[in-house]
């Protein structure tokens, strides 16, 4: 169970005090706004590098914008104010938003952990999945249901090693890739239909012997 369904149901507001900083209400709030950007707005302003911004009052004049593609940001203006700072970011330092979330160590992911790396509604998902050196490995997805997905794999060059169409069968996916250019790589998934991914799974691919 979730901490927040923990206080919501019990009421344990206190409980926030002796959360650790890892499960922080402030740290979810930023992973839910970086997945957002990296789905979402990624379409558009992915690998954006120009450095700067278009307009020194650039906050203010985009908010409009922001609401078009991500209707949801309507009244948080918090959420607004992190997407443009993501922007901001990737502009000027050409990569990705960090996200603050260790890779298991069997690069196996389920339940709550995968909960934090997708879009409520539509069930995006951007998921950093860590460092890798060259080498053929393989994607095992495991759906809730039967569903046609687009499965990305990205460096943080913004090199894609993975950029296919999938249907699931059996509610499963396999994707086998091959790693040329050593270094952190993220999954990215839109699915025809709102999913839930209930496993990931990451392994290197075993040698073919003949
Ligand atoms: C369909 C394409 C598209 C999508 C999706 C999109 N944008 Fe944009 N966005 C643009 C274009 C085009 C511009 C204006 C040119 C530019 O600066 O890149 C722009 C400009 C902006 C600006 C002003 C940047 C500047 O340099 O002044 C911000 C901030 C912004 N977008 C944020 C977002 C956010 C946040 C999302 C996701 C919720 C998003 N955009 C989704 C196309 C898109």
């Amino acid at each position: 169970m979730k901490w927040q369904s923990v206080i919501r149901c019990l009421g344990l507001s206190g409980l926030f005090l002796f959360i650790s900083p890892a499960f922080s209400t402030e740290d979810t709030a930023f992973t839910e706004s970086v997945v957002i950007f990296n789905t979402i707005c990624a379409k558009c302003h992915e690998a954006q590098c120009s450095g700067r911004l278009s307009f020194d009052d650039a906050f203010e004049r985009s908010s409009d914008h922001i609401l078009r593609y991500y209707g949801q940001a309507s009244g948080k203006q918090w959420l607004q104010k992190e997407l443009f700072d993501i922007l901001y970011y990737m502009k000027e330092k050409c990569a990705y938003y960090p996200m603050q979330s260790p890779v298991p160590i069997k690069r196996i992911w389920s339940g709550d952990i995968l909960e934090k790396f997708t879009t409520l509604m539509a069930r995006n998902y951007f998921i950093p999945v860590g460092n890798f050196s060259p080498g053929a490995y393989r994607i095992e997805l495991e759906l809730e249901k039967d569903v046609k997905v687009t499965a990305h794999l990205i460096s943080e060059e913004f090199e894609m090693a993975i950029d296919d169409c999938y249907q699931s069968s059996d509610q499963r996916i396999n994707i086998p890739f091959l790693i040329e250019e050593p270094g952190d790589y993220y999954f990215r998934m839109y699915p025809r239909e709102a999913v839930e991914l209930i496993r990931l799974t990451i392994t290197p691919q075993e040698s073919e012997v003949h």
